[in-house]
C-alpha cells in the first residue's frame, strides 16, 4: 500500500495541475467560439430583420400605430430562445424602440454603426449578454442602428458541462494511467528488489543476480568492484591498525557482531579428563586445531561443542553434559557430545582418518573408504547438528565449524537454523580435483561444506583446489574474482585465513631462562651440557615426515663426522590415532629407525636420536623448544604446521634455527627459516649442518624477523578476520532484510 501511494500521490498531483491548467483554457476557447457564433447569428438576424424593419420605420401611418407595429415586430423576432432583446436607435443615437428586456446598460452607439455587425460583451445582473450593433440603411442613407442582444447564459451552462466532462475525462485517464503505473511500478519494484537484495547479499556480485534484473548487471559489476575495494581496504586498514590480542576479538564481538552468540564445533575437545587410579587428570591434546582455537574461545566466551573422548569425561560434566573451562580459571563452556565405540570407529578412525585425512594429504598413504564408516560419519554429523540446534539460544548464532570431521555439518546446521552464520575452517590441505575425485561421496562432501556462509583454508592454493573440485563435480558457479561459490541459490565465500598461535603464547609464561632450560633438558636426557640439540615435536603421524627427519640426521652423521657425540636430536612424538593400522606400523618403523641410527652412531651415554613417544604438556614442549639449537619440521604435507610458529614464539632469546619443509603452509610465511624438501635427504642433512654452524648474529637476524611476523600474524588475527567477515555477511543479511521489508527476502534463497 505504501509503495502504491508513492506512485499515486505524485500522479494525482500531476493530474490536478493538468486539470487546473486545462479547465480555464477550455473556458476561454469555448467562449471565443461562441462569441464568434453569436456575431454570425447577429449578422443573420440583422440581415433578416432589416427589410421589414425599414418598411415599418418608413410607414407613413400615424406615429402611435407605427410605434406599436415596430414594437410588435421586434417582440415577434425575439421569440427565438437565444435572442434576449432588440432595440432600435436613430441616426443620432436616440433609442426609439426596445423590447421589454433590453437592459439599460445597453446604450445606443454615439456614432452611426459602421457597415457590418460589431459584437461586444456586456455584464448584466442575469449574466453575460452579447450585444451586436447593426446599421439599418435605406437607399444608402443611414437610418439608424439595430441593437441585437443575445443571452449568453447557455454558453456558461455549456461551458460548465464541458468543464465537467473534461474533469471526468482527465480523472478517467488519470485513473487508468495510475493503475497501469502502479502495476508496472510494482512489477519492476519487485524485480529490482529481488535484484538489489541479491546484490546486497552478494549473489548479484557473483553473477547470480536474477535473470530478470538484467538492468542491474552494470550496477552489480560496479558494486562488486566497490565492495571488493572497500573490503580489501577495510581489511588492510583494520589489520594494520588493530593490535591483535584477545581484547581485539572481544571488541569485534561487541561492536561488529553486536554480542551475538558464538558456538564452536570440533571433534577434538580442548580439555580431556582421564582417570589415573583415584585421581582424575586433565590433559591438553596435541592438536593444531586446539592450540589455535582455545585462546579464541577464551576471548569469545562462547560454547565449544566437542566429542567427549576422555575416560573420565562423563564424571566431570553437569546435567547438561557441559562444564566451564579452563579448569580453575573458567572462561567459556565446553559441551561434550558422546559417541558409541562403533560410531567413533566408523566416523573418526574410519571415514575421517583413514579416508579424508590421507585423501587430503599428499603423503602417499592410500585412503580407505568404507560404506559403514560413511554411514557413521553421516550419523555423527547429524548428532552434532542436533546439539548445535539445542545449544543455540537465538535463531541466528555464529557457528564456527572446524575441520574434516564435519564436512556435512554446515548444511545440516543450515537446515535446522536457516539464519545462522556458519564459518567453516578446513585445517588440513585440500587436494587437487583428481585426488579428491576418488572419494565415493565427493558430491555429498562438497554440498555439505557449501552450507557454510564462509569457508576458510590456510592458503590460496587450497582455496583454488577447492574451487577446481566444485567446478569439476557440482553444477555450481565459481567466481574466483569475488571468491564465491554459488550453489542451489546459496552463496559461500571461500577465503584464505592462515592460522597461527597466540602471542605471547600461554605456555611461555613461567618458563625458566633459556640457559636454564638448556641445562635442565640436557640433564634430564643424560646428555653432555655442551651438546647441540635439535628438536622435533609432532603427533606420531605419517604426514609429519618423522622417518625422513631421522634419515637426514643419519645422513648428517655419515657425511659430517664432527657431530658424532656433539649433536643429538630429540623427537617428541605424541601417540595419535593408534587404533589405525597405518599409525601402528608407523610407530614401529619410527622406533626402528631411531634404534638403527643410535646403533650406528651412539655410544654409552650418547644417543644421537632421543625418541619420546608420549604425551607432553604444552609447557614441557616449550621447555624443549627453548633448550634446542634447532627445530626441524619435516612434514610431507601440512596445512599450516603450528610447531614451526611455536618454536619461533618460544625463542625470546632470538636464538635457534628453524628448518622447515617446503610442503607446509608455514613455509609461505616464515621465509627466514631454512626451507627444505624433506624427501631430499642430502639437502636436509646439509640444512642441519648449516643450522648447527650458523653464527649467533645470523640466527638473531632470522629469528627476529620470524618472531615479528608471528607476533603480528597471530591467532587473534586469524580469528578476527573470520569474525569481521562473518559480521560483514550478517550485516549484509540485515540490510537485505531491511531493504526487502517484511517479505523482502526471497524465501527460496536461505539467509547465510
Ligand atoms: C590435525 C587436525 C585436527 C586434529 C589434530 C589432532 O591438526 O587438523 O583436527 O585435532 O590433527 O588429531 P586428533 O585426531 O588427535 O584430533
Amino acid at each position: 500500500m505504501r509503495r502504491s501511494l508513492r506512485f499515486l500521490v505524485p500522479l494525482a498531483l500531476a493530474l490536478a495541475a493538468i486539470a487546473y491548467a486545462v479547465v480555464p483554457l477550455v473556458d476561454e476557447l469555448t467562449l471565443r467560439w461562441f462569441v464568434r457564433d453569436l456575431d454570425i447569428r447577429a449578422r443573420l438576424v440583422a440581415t433578416a430583420v432589416e427589410e421589414p424593419l425599414v418598411e415599418l420605420l418608413t410607414d407613413q401611418t400615424r406615429d402611435r400605430i407605427r410605434v406599436q407595429r415596430v414594437h410588435a415586430f421586434l417582440t415577434r423576432v425575439i421569440k427565438d430562445e437565444r435572442l434576449f432583446a432588440l432595440g432600435y436607435c436613430d441616426a443620432f443615437g436616440a433609442r426609439l424602440y426596445r423590447t421589454e428586456l433590453l437592459p439599460s446598460e445597453v446604450r445606443c452607439p454615439d456614432a452611426p454603426a459602421a457597415a457590418g455587425v460589431a459584437g461586444r460583451l456586456v455584464t448584466h445582473a442575469r449574466g453575460s449578454l452579447h450585444v451586436a450593433t447593426a446599421p439599418i440603411v435605406l437607399d444608402g442613407a443611414h437610418l439608424g442602428s439595430l441593437l441585437i442582444v443575445h443571452d449568453m447564459s447557455f454558453i456558461e451552462r455549456r461551458s460548465a458541462d464541458t468543464k465537467r466532462y473534461v474533469v471526468y475525462l482527465f480523472a478517467g485517464i488519470g485513473a487508468v494511467v495510475a493503475l497501469i503505473t502502479v502495476v508496472i511500478a510494482e512489477l519492476s519494484w519487485r524485480g529490482w528488489m529481488a535484484g538489489t537484495t541479491a546484490l546486497i547479499r552478494g549473489q548479484g556480485l557473483t553473477g547470480q543476480a536474477p535473470s530478470h534484473a538484467r538492468e542491474l548487471r552494470p550496477i552489480a559489476r560496479d558494486l562488486a568492484a566497490l565492495v571488493q575495494d572497500l573490503a580489501s581496504d577495510r581489511r588492510a586498514r583494520d589489520e594494520a591498525q588493530v593490535r591483535w590480542e584477545p581484547e581485539a576479538l572481544r571488541r569485534i564481538l561487541r561492536e561488529d557482531l553486536k554480542g551475538d552468540e558464538v558456538l564452536s564445533v570440533s571433534n577434538r575437545e580442548p580439555y580431556i579428563h582421564v582417570r589415573r587410579g583415584d585421581r582424575i587428570d586433565v590433559q591438553r591434546p596435541a592438536s593444531g586445531l586446539v592450540t589455535a582455537l582455545e585462546p579464541v574461545m577464551r576471548a569469545c566466551a562462547g560454547t565449544w561443542i566437542a566429542h567427549g573422548s576422555g575416560g573420565a569425561d562423563r564424571e566431570t560434566v553437569d546435567a547438561t553434559d557441559s562444564l566451564r573451562v579452563p579448569p580453575g580459571a573458567p572462561e567459556y563452556r565446553l559441551r561434550r557430545v558422546w559417541l558409541s565405540e562403533a560410531e567413533e570407529a566408523g566416523y573418526y578412525y574410519g571415514f575421517a582418518n583413514e579416508g579424508l585425512w590421507p585423501l587430503c594429504h599428499i603423503a602417499h598413504t592410500r585412503p580407505t573408504f568404507r560404506t559403514p564408516d560413511w554411514r557413521h560419519y553421516e550419523t555423527v554429523n547429524r548428532r552434532f547438528a542436533d546439539v548445535v540446534e539445542q545449544e543455540a539460544r537465538t535463531a541466528s548464532p555464529l557457528v564456527l565449524v572446524q575441520d574434516y570431521h564435519f564436512a556435512l555439518l554446515p548444511r545440516l546446521i543450515r537446515e535446522r537454523l536457516p539464519e545462522a552464520t556458519i564459518v567453516t575452517f578446513w585445517h588440513i590441505p585440500w587436494p587437487n580435483p583428481e585426488a579428491f575425485g576418488i572419494c565415493p561421496w565427493r558430491e555429498e562432501i562438497l554440498e555439505g561444506l557449501l552450507g557454510s556462509s564462509i569457508l576458510g583454508f590456510h592458503t590460496q592454493f587450497h582455496c583454488n583446489n577447492f574451487f577446481d573440485s566444485v567446478d569439476r563435480y557440482l553444477e555450481a558457479r565459481v567466481d574466483r574474482e569475488t571468491f564465491t561459490v554459488s550453489y542451489g541459490g546459496e552463496a559461500t565465500e571461500v577465503h584464505r585465513y592462515p592460522i597461527s598461535i597466540e602471542w605471547p603464547p600461554a605456555p611461555l609464561a613461567g618458563q625458566p631462562p633459556v640457559a636454564q632450560c638448556r641445562a635442565d633438558v640436557r640433564h634430564a636426557l643424560g646428555l653432555p651440557a655442551d651438546l647441540l640439540l635439535g628438536v622435533g615435536v609432532d603427533r606420531l603421524d605419517y604426514t609429519k615426515g618423522i622417518l625422513e627427519r631421522f634419515a637426514a640426521v643419519e645422513r648428517l652423521l655419515e657425511v659430517e663426522p664432527e657431530w658424532h657425540g656433539r649433536f643429538a636430536f630429540v623427537q617428541i612424538a605424541a601417540p595419535s590415532r593408534s587404533s589405525i593400522d597405518e599409525y601402528q606400523s608407523l610407530e614401529v618403523r619410527v622406533r626402528a629407525a631411531a634404534e638403527r641410527v643410535n646403533r650406528r652412531f651412539g655410544r654409552p651415554g650418547y644417543e644421537p636420536i632421543v625418541l619420546r613417544v608420549q604425551h607432553h604438556d604444552p609447557s614441557e614442549v616449550y621447555t624443549y623448544y627453548r633448550a634446542a639449537d634447532l627445530c626441524y619440521v619435516s612434514s610431507l604435507h601440512d596445512g599450516m604446521n603450528l610447531v614451526a610458529k611455536e618454536f619461533v614464539a618460544a625463542r625470546d632469546d632470538e636464538r635457534g634455527v628453524l628448518i622447515l619443509s617446503q610442503f607446509t603452509g608455514a613455509a609461505r610465511e616464515l621465509a627466514e627459516a631454512l626451507i627444505v624438501n624433506p624427501y631430499d635427504t642430502e639437502q636436509s642433512a646439509a640444512a642441519l649442518h648449516v643450522a648447527l654452524t650458523m653464527t649467533p648474529g645470523e640466527q638473531r637476524d632470522r629469528m627476529r624477523s620470524m618472531r615479528a611476523l608471528v607476533q603480528e600474524f597471530n591467532v587473534y588475527r586469524w580469528a578476527g578476520r573470520m569474525l569481521i567477515d562473518a559480521a560483514r555477511v550478517r550485516q549484509r543479511r540485515r540490510l537485505a532484510a531491511r531493504v526487502g521489508g517484511r517479505g523482502g527476502l526471497d524465501p527460496t534463497v536461505p539467509l547465510r
